[in-house]
């Protein structure tokens, strides 16, 4: 063989990657005996061989999305709380549930789960519905929350795919398609694997395999129920999966918010529009965000007159299709100030019963963090 031949030969040969076979199938069975003695304790998760019912399944779930189970456990026991049953909530305002859930973040999710609780109510006399076809007709409730609330509260057989089970598929397949296009061929992956009994198990066993050992760095494979099944695991190869397309990200948008307190104690605030983004959330006055923000009009844009003061860095928030940075102006106004139309003036030792989204609760806190403004302190109890 001429020398050149060897090389390419050589060079084929570790460019190739070289497929090992994982040793065996995954078994339900042994993610289900990993889960009955590791599973973690949670608010909603009933102890072993009970169930939780469906409203307190469906609660949390539509909670959890996108919000960690740590942020969740407060708010969980709060609506438990203030509303017991699907019939309360049902009762409810809106606005009080937009209240309860301020924090949360992604407000449409809860008046998805006001219309929901009033839906299950009315078409359904307060009983959830038992099967995935019947779930799915409820507002709000997708293909995942139909599969987590089918599984967990009814025994349904279906597996909700959230990003731990995604991680978890992937992995044990070695799945080499990217997400999102991949998300078909994982969802029927995990289905294949259901066990004929103890769906519900089955499908917080997967999520908490992904929340624990399968984690996205450093995951703890030698703990692993499917150490052996696990193709990824046997390539070396596990903290290469999900492979994931890459993101556009929205265009940053700027703006400006205005904090003004009245010297008795008052904050000037406004409820946003019925539609849109955050809408009938509570703000404190602001410009539009955009992507041509000028700062040298921000004045323009105050709902009052005062001796505004412009606050040093800003306030970051990322929505789901953009990231925002909103400058901060501060001002005391005297306490006989009218609030201009469509305001109100709301009293700051009770700004946090008001239905603020995260963004606004980031600009409260940036404005009442700074030293006082010219006509004295700002209380500090609204952080
Ligand atoms: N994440 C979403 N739903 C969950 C559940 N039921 N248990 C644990 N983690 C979850």
């Amino acid at each position: 063989m001429l020398l050149c031949d060897m090389l390419w030969a050589m060079s084929v040969a570790v460019r190739l990657p070289r497929r090992k076979k994982a040793a065996s199938a995954p078994q339900a069975a042994d993610l289900l005996a990993w889960y009955d003695r590791h599973r973690r304790v949670m608010p909603w998760r009933a102890r072993q061989g009970e169930r939780t019912p469906p409203y307190a399944v469906w609660l949390s779930e539509i909670m959890l999305q996108q919000t960690t189970v740590k942020t969740v456990g407060p708010y969980f026991e709060k609506f438990l709380t203030k509303w017991p049953t699907v019939e309360a909530l049902a009762l409810a305002s809106l606005d009080d549930v937009l209240r309860a859930w301020a924090g949360l973040g992604y407000y449409a999710r809860a008046r998805n789960l006001h219309a929901c609780a009033r839906a299950v109510v009315e078409r359904h006399n307060g009983i959830f519905p038992d099967t995935i076809e019947g779930l799915l007709a409820l507002p709000g409730i997708g293909d995942y929350t139909a599969a987590a609330v089918g599984a967990i509260a009814f025994d349904a057989p279906a597996v909700p795919v959230d990003g731990n089970v995604e991680r978890v598929v992937t992995r044990l397949y070695a799945i080499e398609e990217a997400l999102p296009a991949a998300k078909p061929k994982i969802k029927e992956l995990a289905t294949s694997l259901l066990p004929s009994q103890r769906s519900g198990d089955f499908a917080q066993a997967l999520m908490d395999l992904g929340a624990t050992i399968c984690s996205p760095k450093r995951p703890a494979c030698s703990l692993c129920p499917w150490h052996e099944p696990c193709v990824a695991r046997a390539e070396g190869r596990q903290e290469e999966f999900p492979h994931k397309a890459a993101k556009k990200e929205g265009k940053l948008r700027r703006g400006a918010a205005f904090v003004v307190v009245r010297d008795d104690g008052f904050i000037l605030l406004r409820t946003r529009p019925d539609k849109g983004l955050l809408a009938q959330m509570t703000e404190v006055p602001g410009t539009a965000w955009s992507h041509d923000f000028n700062l040298a009009d921000a004045e323009a844009g105050a709902p009052l007159k005062a001796g505004w003061r412009r606050l040093p860095g800003v306030v970051e928030h990322t929505f789901t299709h953009f990231p925002l940075e909103l400058t901060v102006f501060a001002a005391r106004v005297p306490k006989s100030s009218k609030a201009p139309k469509d305001m109100r003036w709301s009293a700051v030792k009770d700004v946090h019963d008001e239905a603020l989204p995260t963004v606004m609760r980031k600009v409260l806190a940036h404005a009442f963090a700074m030293p006082a403004p010219a006509r004295g302190r700002l209380r500090k109890s609204a952080r």
